[in-house]
């Protein structure tokens, strides 16, 4: 089984968490975009989807799915996302594709946030995968120069606008063995919109595709 199959392993199995007859958060990525596709077969038994991105938004749209604006849904009961890392805990790095400042949003309001993701992204300690954050243009040196002093070494993400009109910064280096403290911290810093370390509000279920099976993993020790 490659890493695609384990994917759509992992976006098969969110399909039962799917509760019919309510709005469904959609996340943004390979894994999504997998679990985006087997939707198909669930049209016009939810009202419709908040997604995470224009580029889902799109894909949702293909398939004769309406698009929800987050302001007019008063009840989310699910958001389906995948990670860049997640943790036992299930703290997870997102952001590898631009779009963590909308997940973060709609994972806010969702009571309960799905990760669908294949075995390489569990990990026992965050912090190999490069952290983003989505930085207001006018900040950009700031914020680096704020991150330097944290022991992060920021790179700019090149050729890379957000939905949002903003940059990403991905930075690498970081002690996140305090993930939800440092996230805090990364917020306090003038200029960052959005640090895609998602402690604070972390996944609740955890489909973890392995080729043996699909595991369904809760928060350990939160
Ligand atoms: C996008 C994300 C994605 O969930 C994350 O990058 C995982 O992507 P993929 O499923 O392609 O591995 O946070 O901003």
């Amino acid at each position: 089984m490659n890493q695609g199959d384990l994917k759509a392993a992992a976006a098969q199995a969110a399909i039962a968490h799917v509760v019919e007859g309510a709005p469904l958060g959609v996340g943004t990525g390979s894994t999504a975009d997998l679990f985006i596709d087997r939707l198909a077969g669930l049209k016009g038994r939810i009202p419709g989807a908040v997604a995470s991105s224009e580029r889902s938004a799109e894909r949702l749209r293909r398939l004769g799915i309406p698009i929800l604006d987050l302001n007019d849904v008063e009840d989310l009961p699910v958001y389906v996302d995948g990670a860049d890392e997640v943790n036992a805990r299930l703290e997870m790095i997102k952001g590898g594709g631009g779009a963590l400042t909308r997940e973060k949003i709609v994972a806010a309001v969702a009571r309960s946030f799905v990760c669908i993701a294949d075995q390489s992204k569990f990990v026992s300690r965050l912090g190999r995968f490069p952290l983003p954050l989505e930085v207001i243009p006018l900040a950009r040196t700031h914020v680096g120069r704020e991150l330097a002093k944290l022991g992060g070494m920021a790179r700019l993400r090149e050729d890379f606008t957000t939905d949002n009109g903003n940059l990403i910064i991905d930075v690498s280096g970081l002690d996140m063995a305090d993930a939800a403290g440092l996230e805090d911290r990364l917020n306090g810093i003038p200029g960052v919109v959005t640090v895609g370390l998602f402690a604070r509000r972390g996944a609740d279920l955890l489909l973890l595709a392995e080729p043996s099976g699909v595991k369904t993993l809760r928060p350990c020790g939160r």
